[in-house]
């Protein structure tokens, strides 16, 4: 009989292990396509700051392609959507790097939310449910905090759990970051370390 394939993982110290029972899953979701994104780096700092026993697993929307219901009725779903979709129902948790356009949700990443919720029927399995925390970095004075507030209406339509146990809207990014998006701050990183503990926790 063929023996049933383990899923792995890269654990922090590089080593791949199989996924002990116990292990929670966290599928990070990057807003931005820009190279030295603020939002990216910062999801890129969350991985290396989650606590043990708990994975981030980082996807972004550059394979998303742009939403048209006349390719879904001909072609279905896109597999880059069909394989974020199964990442985020079979994960504990989803985290979403939002930036902020125009005081709300940007495009890219609201249009990548559009196409994982289709078919609607498919909804409850990729969403229902599942805790989902916001963070954000900008240059501006308020950090994504307007953008985070624009994702609640559409977390609930999808029967998300917005988690609400810390808040982390990064501001003066610029400030914050290298030249290639690396969060480079050790007081943020010391807050995104203390989120992602209590994301972990809560969802543990
Ligand atoms: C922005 N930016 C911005 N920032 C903010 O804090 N509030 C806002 O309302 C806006 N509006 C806005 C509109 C548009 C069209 C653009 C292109 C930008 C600035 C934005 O936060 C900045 O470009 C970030 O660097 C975007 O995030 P990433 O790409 O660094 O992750």
């Amino acid at each position: 009989m063929a023996r049933r394939k383990r899923t792995r993982y890269v654990n922090r110290d590089g080593f791949a292990r199989p996924k002990p029972a116990d292990m929670s899953r966290i599928v990070g979701l990057g807003g931005s396509l820009r190279a030295a994104s603020f939002n990216s780096g910062l999801l890129r700092a969350a991985a290396e700051l989650t606590p043990a026993g708990t994975t981030l697993e980082l996807h972004g929307v550059a394979d998303i392609p742009l939403y048209d219901g006349d390719q879904e009725e001909a072609h279905g779903i896109p597999a880059p959507v069909a394989a974020l979709k199964d990442a985020i129902a079979a994960a504990d948790g989803l985290l979403i790097a939002t930036p902020e356009y125009n005081a709300s949700i940007p495009g890219v990443l609201k249009n990548a939310i559009d196409w994982l919720s289709r078919p609607t029927d498919d909804i409850a399995r990729v969403f229902g449910g599942k805790p989902v925390a916001l963070i954000g970095a900008s240059p501006g004075g308020f950090g994504t905090i307007l953008a985070q507030e624009a994702w609640l209406p559409v977390l609930r339509k999808l029967g998300a759990a917005p988690w609400f146990g810390k808040s982390l809207t990064v501001a003066r990014a610029g400030a914050l970051f290298d030249k290639d998006g690396n969060l480079i701050d050790e007081e943020t990183r010391d807050k995104l370390r203390d989120f992602m503990a209590e994301f972990a926790a809560a969802i543990g």
